[in-house]
């Protein structure tokens, strides 16, 4: 399905209004009241109902009480304000309660691109859920580049490295296609370009590309899906309570490196080598230093071992999703899966 993408926040209320809303769900998070967006949305001369009872990470079953406030109160369209967290949730409340209804997405990190995905991310009994289909992609995207402007720093940091990551596991995915390569190499040209001055500046046009870059990262990862370092993050960010860009990012490097070890016979150089070029580096093992200074200069740092290491290794490679696995370009074995947990793991 094709989306429409609207620029600024005080298009919203026509856009409900051309829509015909009679009430609409507000999926939001507790951020929300800090939002320099708030006010506009609040404002809007037509009913609202609030759901806000989830968490970043959220619980599919937090998602449930959602479609039971939905259908009670009668909405007929949805507004998702917030990060991947909030963007999920909307879309896991419109595929459970099984009526087609509209979203309308407003990003408020630059990072997971959910706003333009069929995937949605939740958590049941610690363990990741991948749900999601074509119908729950949002039909309308309102891009607000200002409302980053309260987004704390470690949190743009995350998030805008899972965006980075996205568009380069996306480039080497097994699935990848014409268009997602289009989407992933302007993710990675974005991003590069513009990072330091949306980190260390705080500069609202960077700010303004970045989510640009965002959204093309979430475009590409809806037809080629992510690869191994997503599939290593998730337990990492259940049993050390990390941040979702925060866990892909450290796993990243791990898995560059050890597909550059294992590709001997130079099968998969042409793809590292357009990767490294899009990424503004010279060469695949230029790009993978590079990724690894820019974790060390943002303070991303490698998580500890909670109690016993050997043991914590164990079930993080026993966790991880082998369907996700085969979107990598190259296979990795048990042991190879825990040699790398072993160099992540402080
Ligand atoms: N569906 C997809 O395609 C997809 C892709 C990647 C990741 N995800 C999922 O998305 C979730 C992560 O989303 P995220 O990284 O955007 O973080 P998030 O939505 O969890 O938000 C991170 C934190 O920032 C706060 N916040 C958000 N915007 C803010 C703003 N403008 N000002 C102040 N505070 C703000 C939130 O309240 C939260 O505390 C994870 O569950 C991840 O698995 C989904």
């Amino acid at each position: 399905m094709s989306q429409i993408f609207i620029n600024g926040i005080e298009n919203l209320e026509k856009l409900l209004n051309d829509l015909n809303t009679k009430k609409f769900l507000l999926v939001c998070d507790a951020s929300f009241r800090f939002l320099n967006i708030r006010d506009t949305i609040e404002n809007i001369a037509i009913p609202h109902t609030v759901f806000d009872a989830f968490t970043s990470n959220p619980l599919h079953d937090d998602a449930e009480k959602g479609v039971k406030l939905l259908l009670r109160e009668k909405c007929d369209v949805i507004v998702a304000v917030g990060g991947g967290s909030s963007l999920d949730v909307a879309k896991c409340i419109k595929l459970d309660s099984g009526i087609s209804i509209p979203i309308i997405a407003v990003p408020t990190t630059a990072g997971t691109g959910s706003e333009s995905t069929r995937h949605i991310v939740v958590y049941r009994n610690g363990s990741k859920e991948s749900l999601g289909n074509e119908s729950v992609i949002p039909d309308y995207v309102l891009f607000e580049p200002g409302v980053l402007k309260t987004l704390p720093l470690y949190q743009k940091k995350c998030t805008m490295l899972d965006a980075l990551c996205q568009g380069i596991e996306s480039y080497w995915s097994v699935n990848a296609d014409v268009n997602s390569r289009i989407y992933s190499e302007k993710a990675m040209r974005l991003i590069t370009a513009n990072m330091d001055s949306y980190i260390k500046e705080n500069d609202e046009s960077a700010a303004e590309k970045i989510m640009e870059g965002a959204n093309y990262s979430g475009r590409a990862i809806n037809i080629s899906q992510t690869t191994a370092a997503h599939a290593m993050s998730y337990k990492l960010t259940s049993m050390y309570n990390l941040p979702h860009g925060h866990a892909v990012a450290v796993c990243l490097p791990e898995v560059w490196s050890m597909m550059l070890k294992k590709d001997c016979e130079g099968k998969l150089t042409a793809l590292f080598c357009e990767i490294a070029k899009a990424l503004g580096r010279s060469t695949p093992q230029d790009a993978v230093e590079w990724f690894k200074n820019v974790l060390s200069e943002y303070g991303i740092k490698n998580p500890s071992a909670a109690g016993d290491r050997e043991h914590e290794i164990t079930l993080l490679a026993e966790s991880v999703n082998p369907v996700r696995l085969k979107n990598n370009p190259v296979q990795f074995t048990e042991s190879e899966l825990k040699e790398m947990y072993g160099r992540i793991l402080k």
